[in-house]
């Protein structure tokens, strides 16, 4: 393989304008010649790249050129003790040379120091991709399915629900909002031990990025969240969408009756701002999660590859039972 000369190092700041602009184009190409649709990607918002880039600060990664070129990047997040990466691109004129490679074997690196689940999501039309992942170390698992609610369509549905227990997380007095996070913490430990969704419900709420809204079962404790992101992620944001980002019900809670409420309230924030439809993504492992969207309107949309590196515990591999609906994609 013919190769190029560059090095590794940690995205900065200075960094994100050049990201855009490289991932904005790596991803029109590979829209065109995989999805066949020829409109040029707007740029992501440099608001969004300081939050892609503040969920783990130091798993973010760029490849430099000897001519001082951008030739690659790569974002991490590190949700407790699970870390996954992705957005990851090289310009186009550049793949095949081994930046790839290099981006994937500096955060596998980073993230196993500090996670013991190390995942990302890859597109069913890419062998190249899942061949680069499978030589890194990662396993095929089952995949992320992704649905899309129209909240026009839906609004009958969601309007007829009673009045319930859902609140804002970001509302709340700071004692409350610190003892509710411990509990959302809780429940996202308890569908995958380490797992902790804290810093995404702290970011979407520094950045203003959204809201999450919890709702509350006996003795007042949060028996189910739901985080909301309503801002966009490109510059020409005019998707009408919403992102169902995070939706977990605590084990033994009544999912049937709490999803329903926790999307009354995802409906309610949306369509307030305008926006017209939800989209989010579960793994084919949460089977009645995925059931229960199917059943409150949801429809599937495509599915993407979920890969996990090879180390990782053998029960991220089995079917749960339990409400834990999240991407593994920036
Ligand atoms: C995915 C991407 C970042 C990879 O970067 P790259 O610099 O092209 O990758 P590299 O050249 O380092 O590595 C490619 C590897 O995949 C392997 N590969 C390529 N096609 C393959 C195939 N069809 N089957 C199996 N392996 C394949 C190559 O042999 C190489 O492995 P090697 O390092 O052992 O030789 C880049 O191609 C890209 O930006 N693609 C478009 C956007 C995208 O898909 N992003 C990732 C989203 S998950």
């Amino acid at each position: 393989m013919a190769r190029i000369d560059f090095s590794v190092r940690q995205m900065t700041e200075a960094d994100l304008r050049g990201v855009a602009e490289v991932e904005a184009g790596v991803f029109t190409d590979w829209y065109r010649v995989h999805r066949r649709d020829p409109a040029p990607l707007p740029e992501r918002t440099l608001r969004e790249l300081h939050y892609a880039s503040s969920r783990d600060p130091e798993g973010n990664f760029v490849a430099i050129a000897t001519d001082g070129s951008l030739a690659g990047f790569v974002f991490s997040r590190t949700w407790g003790r699970v870390g996954w990466f992705g957005t990851f691109g090289v310009p186009t004129q550049l793949q095949g040379l081994g930046v790839g490679r290099a981006l994937v074997d500096r955060t596998v690196d980073h993230l196993l120091s500090r996670a013991s689940v190390v995942g990302l999501e890859t597109m069913p039309e890419s062998g190249a991709n899942i061949g680069l992942y499978a030589k890194a170390g990662f396993v095929a698992t089952h995949p992320t399915i992704v649905l899309e609610l129209s909240l026009i369509h839906e609004v009958d549905r969601l309007k007829g629900l009673g009045p319930d227990d859902v609140l804002a997380w970001g509302t709340q007095e700071d004692g409350a909002r610190t003892r509710m996070l411990d509990e959302m913490r809780e429940i996202s430990d308890a569908h995958l031990t380490g797992l902790d969704y804290a810093p995404e419900i702290e970011g979407i709420r520094e950045h203003g990025f959204g809201e999450t809204f919890l709702s509350t079962g006996p003795g007042g404790r949060v028996d189910g969240f739901a985080v909301l992101r309503t801002e966009p992620f490109r510059s020409e944001g005019t998707s009408g969408r919403a992102y169902l980002h995070i939706l977990a019900t605590a084990p033994g809670s009544d999912a049937a009756a709490v999803v329903p409420h926790l999307l009354r309230a995802v409906w309610t924030r949306a369509t307030s701002i305008g926006l017209s439809s939800v989209v989010t993504g579960v793994s084919a492992r949460y089977h009645c999660a995925l059931r229960l969207l199917l059943a409150s309107g949801f429809k599937v949309r495509r599915a993407a590859i979920r890969m996990v590196e090879q180390t990782a515990a053998p029960d991220i591999f089995k079917p749960s039972v339990g409400i834990n609906v999240s991407r593994w994609a920036g």
